[in-house]
């Protein structure tokens, strides 16, 4: 299974963080956020990786990243997203890379405490079709929301004024091949932009979709509230002896927000 980190946009919900940089290379705690969602990548056993990048700062990508030497990879792929045509178009943008093979997305602004391997095996075992990734969340009209009756998803909605559950769909899915047949019948959402969202829908509606539950934390960073969550989750994981904070602050802050 191939890889894609989506890292396009203008990060517009972060200006001015955003005005000189990509949201992608702003800092959760120790290290540039796009470092998570490729080291969940690499983690679930994946070594091919397509990063799709945008925006005026792309060339800086290159720089940080190289051929990704830190994580272990002996290289990385990149390309360019002209315009801010959505999550979707991004994708499309990789079908040259993933061919015939399955491809496992995940957006560079989300990050997961733990490991997915376990369902990327699944879904490379499963072979065709799509797999999504669900978390109950507080706040589900920020996200994607699922429809679920039973063990089946119904429909996801996209920023629901009125969710019908309480889990958002994460930014990490899995498809088989034809989800490049799937985004070339798209058309631009009311946002302008060619949703996941509906591409998602699309396999729902050809009956080839599974979900798993998303274990430990997640959480996207695409917000100034949502990036400061992120930072305290991925602060709250690592030992640090500093005097300037505290750590039994960070961890206390850290379990709260868990619940959320
Ligand atoms: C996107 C997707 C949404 C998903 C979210 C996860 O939202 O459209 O379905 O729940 O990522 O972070 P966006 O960040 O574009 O608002």
């Amino acid at each position: 299974m191939k890889g894609i980190v989506l890292a396009g946009g203008l990060g517009t919900r972060l200006f001015p963080l955003t005005k000189v940089t990509n949201k992608h290379l702003l800092p959760v705690y120790n290290r540039p956020m796009i470092y998570y969602p490729i080291q969940t990548l690499v983690d679930a056993g994946i070594s091919e990786i397509l990063v799709v990048t945008g925006g005026n700062n792309a060339g800086d990508f290159l720089r940080l990243l190289g051929n990704g030497k830190q994580f272990g990879l002996k290289h990385l792929d990149y390309t360019y997203q002209e315009g801010e045509d959505g999550i979707a178009a991004a994708l499309a943008l990789a079908e040259y890379f993933v061919d015939n093979d399955l491809v496992c997305v995940i957006l560079g602004d989300n990050l997961y405490e733990k490991s997915v391997r376990e369902s990327a095996e699944d879904f490379i075992k499963r072979g065709h079709g799509a797999k999504i990734h669900l978390k109950k969340v507080e706040n589900p009209q920020r996200f994607g929301v699922p429809i679920i009756s039973g063990e089946r998803i119904m429909k996801i909605e996209e920023k629901p004024k009125a969710p019908k559950s309480d889990y958002a769909v994460t930014g990490l899915y899995m498809y088989d091949h034809t989800v490049f047949d799937i985004v070339g019948t798209l058309k631009p959402s009311g946002r302008g932009e060619l949703e996941i969202t509906d591409v998602n829908n699309a396999y729902i509606d050809r009956n080839d979709i599974t979900y798993g539950i998303v274990d430990g934390w997640w959480s996207d960073a695409g917000t100034f509230d949502s990036l400061l969550r992120t930072n305290i989750l991925v602060a709250s994981q690592f030992e640090s002896n500093s005097q300037e904070i505290s750590q039994d602050a960070i961890r206390a802050s850290a379990s709260m927000l868990r619940q959320q």
